[in-house]
C-alpha cells in the first residue's frame, strides 16, 4: 500500500494526496477548514440570524497562529465566511497570509462591500456571492437595493479574472422560479449553487420566525428538486450541486429523514470567530466545542468526538459526499469546481 501511495503522491497535487491517504488508513485531518472570520453582518436577510450572536473576535495575530496550526496539520483549502467577512478590515492580509502559507482560499461575501474592497481581494482563489433571484425576489429576501450590489460585485469579481459562481437559497419566495435564477446565472456566465432554507439552532440559520416565513411548501420544493435532477441528466453546466445531492434532499423532504455527514470533525471542519473549532458550519454556534485559541487548533480539532447532529438539508452533504469519494460526486466536483479554477 505504502509503495502504491509514493508513486501517488509524485503525480498529483499534495492535499489531495494527503487526502487519499487518510481516507485508506482512516486517520483524521483538516483537510478543509471553513472559518466564520466575524459573525457581524451589514444585511438582514429574512431566513439569517447570524449576526445576533455578538461573541468575542480573534486577532489578526491569533488567526495568523491558527492558520499555521491548520497547514501543520495539512490543510490544503481554507473558505472564508461570516456573518460577512468583509467587515473585517483584516481581511486582505488574513487572505494574503493563508496564500503565503500555501492554502486555496475561497471567500463567501454578499457582495455589498465588493466595490469598494476589490483591490484587497486580489489573492483569493475563488469567490461565492449570493443572488437569490431577480431584483424584487433577491430584495425581499436580503434587504431593497442589495441586487443592484451584488450584480456590480459579480462584474467586478469577473473583471479582475477571480473565479466566481453565485449561492442561491430556494424558499418559498423563489423555489418555482429557480429557472429565472439559472437563467441570470448563465447570463453573468457563471454556475450556480442553489439549496434550500434550511432552519439550524446552531448556525448561522438560527431566525425561527424568517425561517417560518420563507419555508416552503414540500410539494413545491419537491418539484423544484424534480426540474433540477432533470438538468442534471441532461448535463446542464450551470448547477453546481450533485444530482444525488437533490435526490437525497428530496428524500429527506419527501419522508422527513435528515441525513448525516460522515467526514464532518474528522476531514473538515469550522471555525467560529473566537476560535472555536465545531465539525460543520450548521453547529458553529454550539458552545460546547473547545476552542482552539486557547487550547491550540490541533487539540480542539482532534477532541471533536462522533458528530451526533439531527442531519441536514444543506449543500454541505455534497462536500461530505465527496470527500466519502464517490465517484459521480468526485466527477460532478471535476466538472464544475475544478473547471471554474483552470
Ligand atoms: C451565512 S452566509 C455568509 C456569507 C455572506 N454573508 C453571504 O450572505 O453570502 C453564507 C450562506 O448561507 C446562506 N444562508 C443563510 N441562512 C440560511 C438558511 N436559513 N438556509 C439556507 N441558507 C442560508 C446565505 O444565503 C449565504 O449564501
Ligand atoms: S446571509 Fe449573509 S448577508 Fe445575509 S444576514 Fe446572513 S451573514 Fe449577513
Amino acid at each position: 500500500m505504502n509503495t502504491i501511495l509514493d508513486k501517488l503522491k509524485s503525480k498529483i497535487p499534495i492535499g489531495l494526496y494527503h487526502l487519499i491517504k487518510a481516507k485508506f488508513f482512516n486517520v483524521k485531518f483538516p483537510h478543509a477548514v471553513q472559518f466564520n472570520i466575524t459573525f457581524k453582518c451589514n444585511q438582514r436577510c429574512v431566513y439569517c440570524g447570524i449576526y445576533k450572536d455578538n461573541r468575542s473576535e480573534m486577532t489578526t495575530e491569533q488567526i495568523c497562529r491558527m492558520i499555521d496550526e491548520f497547514v501543520g496539520l495539512g490543510t490544503s483549502r481554507l473558505s472564508i465566511t461570516g456573518g460577512e467577512p468583509l467587515l473585517r478590515k483584516d481581511l486582505p492580509a488574513v487572505i494574503h497570509y493563508a496564500r503565503k502559507q500555501g492554502l486555496f482560499v475561497s471567500l463567501a461575501t454578499n457582495g455589498s462591500l465588493v466595490a469598494e474592497q476589490i483591490d484587497g481581494l486580489k489573492d483569493v482563489n475563488s469567490m461565492n456571492l449570493t443572488l437569490d433571484g431577480p431584483e424584487l425576489i433577491h430584495d425581499q429576501q436580503r434587504g431593497k437595493g442589495n441586487f443592484k450590489k451584488v450584480i456590480h460585485a459579480i462584474e467586478l469579481i469577473k473583471q479582475k479574472g477571480i473565479p466566481v459562481y453565485v449561492v442561491s437559497v430556494a424558499t418559498k419566495n423563489n423555489c418555482a422560479r429557480i429557472p429565472e435564477v439559472l437563467e441570470l446565472a448563465r447570463a453573468l456566465e457563471i454556475k450556480a449553487l442553489i439549496q434550500p432554507v434550511f432552519f439550524s439552532e446552531q448556525s448561522h440559520a438560527n431566525n425561527i420566525e424568517g425561517y417560518a416565513d420563507t419555508r416552503y411548501d414540500d410539494k413545491a420544493m419537491i418539484e423544484t428538486l424534480d426540474y433540477l435532477v432533470k438538468l442534471k441528466e441532461e448535463g446542464d453546466p450551470s448547477i453546481m450541486l450533485s444530482k444525488r445531492y437533490y435526490m437525497n434532499v428530496k428524500k429527506s423532504i419527501a419522508s422527513g429523514v435528515k441525513i448525516r455527514c460522515l467526514n464532518a470533525g474528522s476531514l473538515f471542519c469550522t471555525v467560529s470567530p473566537d476560535g472555536r473549532v465545531a465539525p460543520c458550519n450548521l453547529l458553529v454556534r454550539d458552545l460546547r466545542w473547545l476552542n482552539g485559541n486557547e487550547v491550540g487548533f490541533r487539540k480542539a480539532f482532534m477532541d471533536i468526538a462522533e458528530v451526533n447532529c439531527g442531519g441536514c438539508i444543506s449543500s454541505f452533504l455534497d462536500i461530505d459526499d465527496l470527500y466519502s469519494l464517490k465517484p459521480d460526486i468526485v466527477w460532478n466536483y471535476y466538472k464544475h469546481y475544478m473547471k471554474l479554477l483552470t
